[in-house]
């Protein structure tokens, strides 16, 4: 039976039909994300965000449903488009606009063209805030729609990606106003990039392949945070993992954390499985993929799908074709024989275009940042420079609280004597 939708409003969604099923869904992110929801509630009574009108342009997903339903809940009149052409979920769409009234404007598999259709229909609503995963928005703003830049208070940035393109506008002294950066807060990154893209790269890759980790060679480019949870997860799986660098602290830290490094055109000849999260262009390179054993497989899962130079790897490939969804087989001259390598989502983000992205129980702290953010631009902007800024660390250590409570946990608190002592210097050998 179809069910008929509650609410209509203006968006530009796959089938308003979904919409049950991607309600269901949403809700059963929600039982996971009870700091978000503790925050939905406080802000269901105050409203801090009244009348501000958001624009976000994050990863259409249920968790990020529940954000949107926080910030409604706050009083803000918010919009949500995609921040990845892959990584929407065609039911969230749905239900977000036709049962719960949030203009949402994103389909599965849309092209570069409807991409910036859509952030366009989100800056048509005049946004006073702008929430950004991967900088898209903030970008599209300064360049094409600079005229709606007087009518912003602020931003939220929510991804590694996005900070470092919005540093570099700052620095070049082109950001024409404040930006939090959530990503940079400890309850989003040490959480969301590492356990959430650990589990949710893996998840992505058994989703696309079904191949087996135990007893494989993965190789994870890239031992930032994604890179460390990446690799500490394949390791639980039983891989052999080989990590490349170009930071020699963290090539340091990898080698102590247990795992072969060493660098991409040695590893290309021994992996079985490659993965990317360096937040760089062209990390494998045709060089690379001439090295792979036939029936490597690539995949990324940084934010942009520029850390496997596809095009090199067109140009250097007899024929491909489609194997299964998400895999594409690319044939190569191998010798005198012939070689498949079998690239993953098209080298989009593994995690949300093969599987459904972090957990609910992640992106609960990532999103409580972003609602706290949101709630601290309205108060506080107009005394921010147009600069990148950190999140208040009362805030971290508010939601990190927050988290322990709704998972029943207790911890100690200093006592006096231990206060005075961190604070006194007097007291040595
Ligand atoms: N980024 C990574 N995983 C995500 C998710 N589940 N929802 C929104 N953004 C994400």
């Amino acid at each position: 039976m179809v069910r008929k939708p509650t609410v209509k409003t203006d968006c530009d969604v796959k089938d308003k039909n979904l919409a049950k099923a991607g309600k269901d869904r949403i809700e059963w992110a929600d039982r996971h994300m009870p700091v978000l929801r503790l925050i939905r509630e406080k802000f269901e009574k105050t409203k801090p965000l009244k009348g501000i009108r958001i624009g976000a342009c994050l990863h259409v997903t249920t968790e990020t449903a529940n954000l949107m339903r926080t910030l409604k809940a706050g009083g803000a009149e918010a919009a949500l488009c995609a921040s990845n052409p892959l990584s929407t979920q065609d039911d969230v769409a749905a239900s977000l606009s036709y049962d719960f009234g949030i203009p949402t404007f994103a389909i599965k598999g849309e092209d570069n063209k409807t991409y910036y259709k859509h952030i366009d229909a989100v800056l048509d609503k005049n946004p006073q805030i702008t929430m950004d995963d991967g900088a898209d928005l903030v970008n599209t703003l300064h360049s094409k729609r600079k005229k709606l830049i007087d009518g912003i208070i602020g931003g939220t940035e929510e991804t590694t990606t996005g900070v470092i393109r919005l540093n570099a506008m700052a620095e070049q002294g082109v950001l024409a106003y404040p930006i939090i950066a959530v990503n940079d807060a400890m309850t989003k990154h040490l959480f969301d990039n590492r356990y959430g893209t650990g589990q949710s790269t893996l998840d992505g890759v058994v989703r696309a392949t079904n191949i087996l980790f135990a007893g494989s060679v993965v190789v994870v480019c890239g031992y930032g945070w994604c890179g460390r949870g990446t690799a500490m997860r394949a390791k639980g799986m039983g891989s052999h993992v080989i990590v490349t660098e170009v930071d020699p602290v963290r090539a340091l830290e990898a080698v102590m954390d247990g795992f072969q490094v060493m660098p991409i055109a040695k590893a290309a000849g021994v992996g079985d499985l490659f993965i990317t999260v360096t937040g760089d262009i062209h990390v494998i390179r045709p060089e690379h993929f001439k090295k792979m054993k036939d029936g490597a497989i690539v995949c990324n899962s940084g934010h942009f799908n520029v850390e496997l130079d596809l095009d090199g790897l067109k140009k250097i490939a007899l024929r491909d074709q489609e194997m299964r969804p998400f895999v594409r087989e690319y044939v190569l001259k191998n010798g005198r024989k012939e070689k498949s390598i079998y690239v993953l989502a098209d080298g989009r983000l593994v995690n949300l275009s093969a599987a459904e992205g972090h957990p609910a129980e992640v992106m609960d702290m990532s999103f409580a940042n972003q609602a706290l953010s949101a709630e601290f631009l309205v108060k506080h902007a107009m005394d921010m420079e147009n600069e990148v800024y950190v999140i208040p660390d009362e805030i971290d250590q508010d939601i990190a609280s927050l988290k322990l409570h709704a998972k029943g946990i207790k911890i100690d608190s200093l006592t006096k004597e231990q206060l005075i002592y961190l604070s006194s210097f007097d007291m040595g050998t």
